[in-house]
């Protein structure tokens, strides 16, 4: 520590003495001084430049995925004053493409349902900004389609008839389109099971157990 901080000294002591020797061989005069306190301070500014934060990589990546729905989102601490282009890169493991929709996007959030098109891949996202001609890349997201989405809500209908409580359960509509169909659930998941409780006033039955945990209420009065 102590070398260094001599080191230092004898760095500056040579650097001022350079700039005394070369602005009393230029200007001659007494007004040296001043110009030197002046280079330092121009000095100063020009060292601390680099370090202003410009920029920083997009932080805080989420996939908000449902029914294979996928929708990504992050956020930017970069200057909002400064022209800030993001693009979306993701994998499947094997090559990084871009997002067809967010190559060249202002906004922080890119639909990837149509990029995501095989739903058992195992895919990784990131995003990039260009502020000016600088590049960051931000944090990678895994995502695979298959156990990352959100299923639901199914559409219910109770009504009652004879001695029965008659359920109706129609699956959600899937996003991902699969040669301009929309696809179902049922073709990705080939099973899908549900919960249906009974709820009387003193008793609780469970009929099957399952995947689908939304509650959805219907009373039905007896007569
Ligand atoms: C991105 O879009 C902006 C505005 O539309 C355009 O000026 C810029 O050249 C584009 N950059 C690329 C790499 O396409
Ligand atoms: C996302 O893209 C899919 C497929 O193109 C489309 O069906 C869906 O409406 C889009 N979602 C939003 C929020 O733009
Ligand atoms: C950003 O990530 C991409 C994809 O992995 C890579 O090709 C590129 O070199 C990275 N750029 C920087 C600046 O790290
Ligand atoms: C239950 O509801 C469905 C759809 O509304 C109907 O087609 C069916 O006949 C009903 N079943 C009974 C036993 O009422
Ligand atoms: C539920 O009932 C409504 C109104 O009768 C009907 O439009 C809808 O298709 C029914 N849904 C199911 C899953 O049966």
């Amino acid at each position: 520590m102590y070398f260094q901080v001599q080191k230092q000294n004898v760095y500056f002591a040579v650097s001022r003495l350079y700039f005394l020797i070369t602005l009393e061989m230029l200007m001659g005069g007494p007004m040296y001084f001043y110009q030197l306190v002046y280079l330092s301070i121009l000095c100063i500014a020009c060292c601390s430049l680099p370090e202003r934060v410009l920029g920083e990589p997009p932080l805080n990546l989420q996939m908000e995925s449902q029914n294979f729905q996928h929708i990504l989102s992050w956020q930017a601490k970069s200057d909002p004053t400064v022209l800030t282009y993001y693009r979306v890169l993701y994998s499947d493991r094997r090559n990084w493409m871009a997002a067809k929709q967010c190559s060249n996007i202002t906004q922080l959030s890119c639909n990837l349902t149509d990029d995501f098109e095989d739903t058992h891949a195992q895919y990784l996202a990131l995003v990039q900004s260009f502020i000016g001609t600088e590049v960051f890349n931000s944090s990678v997201l895994d995502f695979e389609p298959l156990t990352d989405t959100f299923l639901g809500p199914p559409e219910v209908n109770i009504s009652s008839c004879l001695n029965c409580i008659n359920v109706t359960i129609k699956l959600p509509a899937c996003h991902l389109r699969k040669n301009e169909k929309l696809c179902s659930l049922i073709d990705i998941y080939k099973e899908l099971d549900y919960i249906i409780t009974l709820k009387t006033l003193d008793e609780e039955h469970k009929v099957k157990n399952f995947l689908f945990y939304w509650c959805v209420r219907g009373e039905i009065q007896k007569a």
